[in-house]
Parts: structure tokens; sequence; C-alpha cells
């Protein structure tokens, strides 16, 4: 270890402030309201969508035999359009929620688990109050009222719960749904064609119920790996489809399983949207890799279909540079046994072509252009912050650090209105304490919350080209997002604008063992 580089990273870490706990918040009217204890709906604000969510253990027929005990969100409607809510039939999976832009949105979200809640709306830009940070998580037999207006482009966003220490555990068993913002005017398959396919990853016992990380400090390591694909919430993978074009709106809802997506019969994954919806044109790649917390909407048109009635969407064997210690060590022969590494080949979904006639679309050629984010024009254009996301001492760490509910360092207060470049870092680049860290590696899937961002540079120089080489046409660094895949030795640049809001966010590592461990900060916005 470099001892000059350590004293100079530690110096930089430890200046960290506090932010006092506050139990009263202003919402965007300038109103005060207590969130300690039941918080009541404001009276000025006048809602388009005024749902209800209560997440409720509960338990579900997805096997024969005994039915699952999972976690759910129960939803009712009880303002807005029908089409607003949309539950999806014998899932575990909470509802579809469909919105517009400009709507405004009241959520009355009622805890009944045994364990604190919050719920976190993934990719959407509104006030940190409103975004489910760990610090408004409420007790059982509390309500939290969400109300925000819908200000983010059309596109595929989610939901789940965002607990500090027990997000992995919760959204495994169960609770989590998606957040459409509708496009007006959209010449896209719509209807029967807009399908949502939310992939995750479980384990089930001989019981037919889940089976989570055995509270191993090496499992929460490594993020949990289920050995069974699960889309839709449902076991169920056969899907009838027609001779016509879909719209799959894909997200990766699993705790830390990353994929590589292809079409079976060799077609190529059509991609016309990222995290923050649509792209300027539709991208063809003949793989996509998608990380945990990611969304891409694939363009699919069946009636090319030569000579077979069914296609399946797989997941593609890849390296993930995982390494998790010394080789040949304890550590190393425990994470060598199969199902402990990202990258084995699954079949994620198999589409029957059942039906002759569908509605037929061509695929545009653009969609409406994406205003670039002036990079030139970041505030810290010439010294981008950076940060470290690696191993030190059996912890994952971001330059050093772990979470602190309250906490913000100067590194990660940035001001209202400016636009600034950040630059992730998979490893420790002679940060960490010694050859064992450097030994640990893992892919990061990064998320900031709070805003989408565009991605300027990705360098893999750093990478092992046997990694690298196996997922290197599966990236999708055009369009908004708002969480990519950091693959060990990998360095990522963003550009983004903090606008708006002032206050504090969390950004973190999407694999949610890794996040429960503490792979996570504030920023704040000054
Ligand atoms: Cu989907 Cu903080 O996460
Ligand atoms: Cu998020
Ligand atoms: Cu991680």
């Amino acid at each position: 270890m470099n001892r000059k580089q350590f004293l100079k990273n530690s110096a930089k870490g430890v200046t960290l402030t506090t932010l006092v706990p506050s139990l009263v918040f202003c919402s965007t009217d300038g109103q005060q309201k207590t969130i300690s204890g039941n918080y009541r709906v404001n009276s000025d604000f006048e809602p388009d969508v005024d749902l209800e969510l209560t997440a409720t253990p509960s338990e579900l027929q997805l096997f024969p035999g005994n039915p699952t005990n999972i976690y759910s969100y129960q939803s009712k409607l009880l303002k807005g359009e029908n089409a607003s809510l949309e539950k999806l039939p014998d899932s575990y999976l909470g509802p579809v929620v469909r919105v517009r832009n400009g709507q405004k949105i009241r959520v009355r979200f009622k805890n009944q688990l045994p364990h604190e809640s919050v719920i976190h709306w993934h990719g959407l830009h509104i006030p940190p109050e409103m975004d489910g940070h760990p610090m408004y998580a409420i007790e059982n037999g509390k309500q939290y009222i969400y109300e925000f207006e819908v200000n983010n482009r059309p596109g595929t966003y989610w939901f789940h719960p965002h607990p500090d220490k027990i997000t992995g555990p919760q959204v495994y068993q169960g609770l989590a749904g998606m957040f459409i913002v509708e496009g007006v005017n959209e010449d896209l398959p719509s209807g029967e064609y807009d399908i949502p396919l939310i992939i995750q990853d479980r384990t089930f016992d001989n019981n037919n119920q889940l089976v989570y990380l055995q509270n191993s400090r090496m499992g929460q390591m490594q993020g949990f790996l289920g050995k069974q694909i699960i889309v839709n919430g449902s076991p169920e993978q056969i899907m009838e489809v027609s001779k016509a074009t879909y719209r799959f709106r894909v997200l990766n809802g699993s705790n830390s399983r990353i994929y590589k997506l292809a079409w079976s019969d060799g077609s190529d994954v059509t991609v016309i949207g990222t995290d923050g919806g649509l792209l300027e044109k539709p991208i063809k790649k003949n793989y996509l890799m998608l990380a945990p917390g990611q969304r891409a909407e694939i363009w699919k048109d069946f009636s090319e279909a030569k000579n077979t009635d069914e296609i399946q969407l797989e997941s593609l064997a890849f390296n993930s540079g995982t390494s998790m210690g010394m080789g040949g060590g304890m550590m190393g022969g425990m994470m060598q046994s199969e199902d402990t590494q990202n990258g084995n080949a699954f079949n994620v979904a198999r589409f029957k072509i059942t039906k002759n006639e569908g509605e037929i679309k061509t695929l545009p050629a653009s969609f409406s252009p994406i205003k670039k984010t002036d990079a030139v024009k970041a505030v810290n254009s010439n010294s981008p912050r950076q940060f470290y996301f690696y191993n030190q001492r059996m912890q994952w760490v971001i330059n050093g650090e772990t979470f602190g509910m309250t906490e913000v360092a100067d590194w990660e207060k940035v001001k209202l209105g400016t636009t600034e470049i950040w630059e992730f870092i998979n490893g420790d680049d002679g940060r960490g304490m010694g050859m064992m860290q450097d030994m640990m590696r893992m892919p990061h899937p990064v998320h900031l919350h709070g805003l989408q961002f565009q991605i300027i540079d990705r360098d893999v120089s750093g990478m092992e080209s046997a990694v690298w080489e196996t997922i290197k046409d599966g990236f999708m660094d055009e369009g908004w997002q708002d969480t990519f895949l950091l693959m060990p030795g990998m360095k990522v640049k963003i550009v983004m604008k903090f606008k708006d809001f002032k206050g504090t966010y969390v950004y973190h590592c999407h694999n949610l063992e890794h996040e429960d461990m503490g792979m996570m900060r504030n920023y704040e916005v000054v």
C-alpha cells in the first residue's frame, strides 16, 4: 500500500458533517407537516391520482402444494382513471401505476410489516421528503403520505422499499412495482402490446418458501443470487403472444443478478428506451447488459419469426470479473461454487406465438431529440468529483465510507442549479488497506436518487480484457439514466444538473445486499 495516498484519502474521509434529523419538513408549498406518526393529507393538494398502498405479509399460490409466504403491496385506487392502477394477477409484485407527466399523485402508504419501511420512487425527480430516503421510514401501523407532481419524461420507472439495512429482504419477499409515465401521441405498441417484464431471481425450498441469505457475511458481500428466474412475480414463464409488434418494458428488479439479454433466435435486441424514457432513435444490439435497478424498453416484432412458434428471452453467460479473496483460500473456495457468481446462463422468458393476427408496427427511425447536458459547462469539468467503490476490511465502501443516516461529507455537497461531472471508479486505486482488498472485486450497479443523468465516458482500460470481451457489446450509454453498471476496473463519468429541489438524497450500489451493508451515501443539494 502507498502510505501517503492512504493518509491523504483518510483525511478526505473524516470531514463529515451531520445534519440535524428533523421531524418537521416543508412541502413544496411551504406548509409545515410533522412526519412522526400518522401524517395527514395536505388539503391544498388536489391529486389527479390518489392511491392507497399497504405493505403487508401475505401468501400466494405460486406452485402446487403449499402457498408461498410473501410481502406484498395491496393497492386501492381512491381517485383517478381506472387505467392508473393495474394489478398483476397471480403475482407477488405490486401494481403497475400508470400516470402522465404533469399529474399530481398522492399515495397513502400504510405499513403493516413487522419492520419499518418506506417507499422509494426510483428514477423520479421529486422533493427529498417524497423520495423515500431511509430517514423517513415508518413503523408498523403508521402511514406516510406521498404527494408529488410527475415531472419526469414518459418512461418506465419503479418503486420499492428503502429502509436502512433491510431493503434487500423486503424487495426479495415481493415488494416492488412499476411506475409508468405514459407518453402522449406515441406511435408505439400499446394496450395488450405494451408489456412490463420485471425480471427477478428467487430460491424456493421444498415447501415453496422463499429462501434468502443464511445470515452469512460472505453471502451478503457477494449479494443474493437465486436459483430460478421469475418474471412479473409469477413462476409461469410462458407468455402467449401474437404475430405482432410488442413494446417490452424490461426492469431488472433482482437484488444482485445482472442479465445479458438476448433473443434465442439470434435476432437483434432493439432498444428504444432506457431508465429515463425513449432514446433519440432505436439502437440494435446483439445483447444487452441489464444490472439491478436498470430498465430498458425493447421493441420486438414476432411477425418476423421464421420457422418457429417459440422465441425465448435468454440471459447469456458472461464473466463478471468477481474475485472474493485469496485464490484457493477458504473464501476463494467458497466463492467458486456455481450460484455464487454472476454470469451464469438462464432462460428468462418463453414467448409462444399462438395467434396469427395482431397489430404490426413499423419501427420508427427516430423519437424526440435528447438535449445533451453540456459537460463543458459543468462547474467541475476540469476536476470531476471521484467516487471509488471498493472493499475495505470485508466491507464495501464508497471513498472509504459507509452509510450514515444523516451524514454528508464536504465532497457530497452540491449547489442547486449547477451542472457537475461525477466519476465512478470500481476499485480501490491504492486506497485500500493491503493486498486482500485489491483481490475482492465485484460489479456494482451505481444509482443516484432524485435525478436522471447522461453517461459521457466509460473507460475500460483498467479492466481485465477476459471480462470486457464477454460484455462489451451490451452497454447502453445513450439517453437518460439513473443507474449504470460499473464493472471491476471500470471508470464511468456522468453529467447532471441539480435542479428544483434542495435537500438530501442517497446514492448507492443497487446490489441490494451491498446497499444494506452500507455501500450507500447521502449527497446534499444546498
Ligand atoms: Cu432503486 Cu435507492 O433505489
Ligand atoms: Cu432510486
Ligand atoms: Cu455493490
